[in-house]
């Protein structure tokens, strides 16, 4: 198993050579980065490209590490044994029924080896991380309602995003490769946005790119745009046919670029622009 990039995936060489290094290792891709930076889409990348199936769990500030285990459905269970006498309760008598099997289940008992995906890990609170240790490092669990032992039959491969919102423990950061997608330079956003916009007019291409790199070294900006959302804009530019004209400053320019709400997110960053326009124009 060997990840070279794909078609729809721009991967930078020391990309490439960390999601080999943690299938070697055999341990969990961590992968860090601004959000918009690829993180997600590189784990449905890699899966896709090794032919593995993605199992992926999606963390939130109320996700618990236990729902990735299992979680057993009592209130079902005293539901149905309420109404037992109407079918002879058999459902009622096997705990299996309701065991709710979470995605480290569904990983560690998959017939074929399989891949897994959990995204965003800082959204949840500080014990999350420390809570799968072990059953990520070891690759089972104890299901003590139906007195089971989980175990991994192939390891999955797994990918851990973060976007840096909250540290890590470090004694789970032991445990990762570690990989810190860098914001993509001048020449890879050209490359992704050619994966994206095949037919894009170099001198288009070339405009909006000045545009959004000035825009993302704006000091003091709030939030700054990412790759997602340069190719949204991109895209909303050639829906909307937008002249090159419009992109390229004139003299007398001191409109803001079109579209800009695909690139600035908040009132503050959209006046800080709008007063470096008026300081280049007096500087004319
Ligand atoms: N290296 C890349 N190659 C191709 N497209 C990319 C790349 N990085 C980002 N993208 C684009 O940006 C979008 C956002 O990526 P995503 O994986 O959701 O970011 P993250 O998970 O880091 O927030 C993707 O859907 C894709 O269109
Ligand atoms: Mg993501």
């Amino acid at each position: 198993m060997k990840f070279q990039g794909t078609s729809n995936y721009v991967a930078t060489q020391d990309l490439m050579l960390a999601v080999n290094a943690a299938i070697t290792l055999k341990r969990p891709l961590l992968v860090k980065g601004e959000p918009g930076t690829g993180k997600t889409m590189l784990a449905e990348e890699v899966s896709q490209a090794l032919g593995l199936p993605l199992l992926q769990w999606h963390i939130k500030s109320t996700t618990k590490a236990q729902q990735g285990l299992y979680e057993y459905d009592a209130v079902s269970r005293l539901r149905d044994s309420q109404l037992a006498e109407l079918d002879g309760g058999e459902r009622v008598k096997n705990i299996h029924n309701y065991i709710v099997k979470g995605v480290l289940w569904q990983a560690f008992t998959a017939k074929e080896p399989v891949a897994l995906l959990i995204d965003e890990i800082d959204k949840a609170d500080i014990e999350f991380p420390n809570d799968l240790l072990r059953e990520l490092d070891r690759m089972e669990f104890y299901c003590y309602e139906t007195r089971e032992l989980i175990r991994a039959q192939h390891r999955p491969l797994v990918f851990i995003t973060s976007n840096n919102e909250k540290e890590l423990p470090d004694a789970f950061l032991r445990r990762c490769f570690f990989h810190y997608i860098k914001f993509p330079d001048a020449d890879t956003m050209k490359r992704i946005v050619d994966v994206h916009f095949p037919n894009l007019k170099q001198e288009l291409l070339t405009a909006a790119m000045k545009t959004f790199f000035d825009t993302r070294n704006l000091p003091g900006l709030k939030k700054k745009p990412s790759t997602s959302e340069l190719l949204d804009w991109l895209k909303l530019l050639l829906a909307e046919d937008i002249p090159l004209s419009a992109l390229q400053s004139g003299d007398d320019r001191v409109s803001l670029p079109p579209l800009i709400g695909a690139l600035l997110k908040n009132e503050q960053d959209v006046s800080l622009f709008e007063k470096l326009l008026h300081m280049q124009r007096n500087h004319r």
